[in-house]
């Protein structure tokens, strides 16, 4: 069997979304409709495939050139209808002095995400075994209300009627047209050149080639979906949701049945590029987006975010938000840290409870326990920065860098003034603020020693109950 060529229709507005963003570029699980689609039909090893564009031309483009840099795509200026938007392919591939003459054709819509490509194989392979000039994808359909009706004649489909077209007794019937199809390309080709706009729509109907490859005497067959979400069409904001619930399912169940424990799948929400080791632990409200990889034994969540980050082997991250962030084996991080663009925390480090980490490197052992903001900052091994530290990289116009060595013991509540060193084995004193450079070995004591107004209080605020608690306390000491 020669490669297909696959032709995806996405010039439709997709009024129902109400959105300034055209239908097809809608996500879920990380991926564009569009994009879902793409790699379904990718499974095909298609020779060529054509994306037909129209509404939001521009943006759909500029997204295939960013993901799919090897598909085609060909603008439909007029939508004149789903069997137009075809010959405008097949004319363009013609154009370019490629004849669909000779290939099977299998054509699609973009916004059905859910689509994958074992039931394309399915399709195809149906297609070529049974000899067909078409193969329409169907299913049955309890409420089959708005989809193109399959008239059959034994095995044979003879016609697709459109609901708007259908004679009452022909609305009754279930199984539905999915808009997907497997053709014969010669048998095509000629086809939608005979299409007309004579029906309630006004347009050419795709689904009239059925009708004209039967009346030619040409084998049209019906193959039917194994799962109806397959395809399943977005047009509004409640079928996006109700899509993205179906494959966070389908991409959970993978994960479980890699060796991924999770306590609430329903909570648990993993894009389509993410990758996870077995024995990987996920507690409710964990959200891994874009190509996040987490190793064996680690356990992420409750309420936590990953973006494109790494996770590595045994760590623990609870209550975290963390976007392009390596964390290294063994390290524990949370409840309640937000680690931002560039950060990593070494092996067996440690990122507590309300830090903020931004661009900072933790070395191996290295803790950041409570209360803190490390911003540009290069932290060696084995150091303990303290509770309530800032590390103070911004001067109002410019972002300085600040490095502590290995083994540094930075008190609690300092404030450390970028840029600066902070060397080797250095001590700095609770409550500093360090403006110059510690040499390796020192101890830093930035502060104002203490004076004490010995009984300012029961001079000045004389009769208050501060005052009688010390006169209290004095009176016992004596
Ligand atoms: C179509 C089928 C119907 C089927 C249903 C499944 C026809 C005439 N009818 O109906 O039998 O049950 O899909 O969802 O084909 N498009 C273009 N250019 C156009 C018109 C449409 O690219 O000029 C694209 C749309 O963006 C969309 C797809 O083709 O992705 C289907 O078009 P739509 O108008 O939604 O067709 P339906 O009326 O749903
Ligand atoms: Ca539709």
């Amino acid at each position: 069997m020669r490669a297909p060529i696959v032709i995806i229709l996405a010039a439709g507005q997709g009024t129902r979304m109400k959105s300034a963003t055209p239908k097809v570029l809608h996500e879920i699980a990380g991926r564009s409709l569009l994009g879902h689609v793409i790699e379904a039909a990718a499974t095909l090893e298609p020779e060529h495939l054509v994306v037909v564009v129209g509404s939001g031309k521009d943006q759909v483009i500029a997204h295939l050139d960013e993901i799919a840099p090897w598909v085609v795509s060909v603008e439909q200026e007029q939508r004149n209808g789903t069997g137009h938007a075809v010959r405008i392919a097949l004319e363009f591939l013609q154009g370019r002095g490629i004849s669909a003459g000779d290939s099977p054709v299998v054509v699609l819509t973009g916004d059905t995400p859910l689509l994958t490509g074992s039931s394309l194989m399915s399709l195809l392979s149906s297609h070529v075994d049974r000899q067909a000039q078409a193969t329409v994808l169907t299913a049955n359909f309890v409420d089959p209300f708005g989809y193109g009706r399959i008239i059959r004649s034994g095995d044979q489909v003879t016609e697709i009627v459109e609901e708007k077209d259908a004679t009452p007794q022909q609305r009754e019937i279930n199984e539905i047209n999915s808009g997907m199809y497997a053709f014969d390309g010669a048998a095509l080709q000629t086809a939608v050149t005979g299409l007309s706009s004579q029906n309630s729509q006004g347009e050419e109907y795709l689904t009239d080639v059925i009708g004209i490859i039967t009346a030619r005497g040409g084998v049209v067959a019906g193959f039917s979906a194994q799962d109806t979400n397959d395809i399943m069409g977005i047009n509004d904001r409640a079928q996006l949701a109700q899509a993205a619930a179906i494959m966070r399912d389908r991409i959970n169940v993978k994960w479980m049945q890699a060796g991924v424990t999770m306590l609430d799948p329903a909570s648990t929400w993993i894009d389509i590029d993410a990758d996870l080791a077995a024995d990987v632990t996920l507690l409710p409200q964990t959200i891994l987006r874009g190509p996040t990889a987490i190793e064996s034994g680690a356990q992420i969540g409750p309420g936590t975010t990953l973006i494109s980050s790494e996770v590595g082997a045994n760590a623990v991250v609870r209550h975290t938000w963390a976007e392009l962030v390596v964390i290294g084996a063994g390290a524990s991080v949370g409840p309640y840290t937000y680690l931002r663009p560039g950060t990593v925390i070494g092996e067996a480090g440690k990122a507590g409870a309300f830090v903020e980490m931004k661009n900072a490197q933790l070395g191996a052992g290295s803790k950041v326990p409570h209360l803190s903001y490390v911003g540009d900052a290069t932290i060696g091994e084995g150091t303990n920065i303290g509770a309530g530290t800032v590390f103070v990289n911004y001067d109002g116009v410019e972002k300085h860098h600040t490095s502590v060595g290995d083994h540094v013991r930075v008190g609690s509540d300092n404030m450390l003034i970028a840029p600066i060193v902070i060397g080797d084995g250095a001590y700095t004193a609770a409550g500093s603020v360090i403006t110059d450079d510690v040499p390796a070995g020192s101890m830093a004591v930035g502060r104002a020693r203490q004076r004490n107004i010995v009984n300012w209080v029961l001079r000045k605020r004389p009769g208050t109950g501060s005052a009688k608690a010390a006169e209290r306390a004095l009176e016992t000491d004596k």
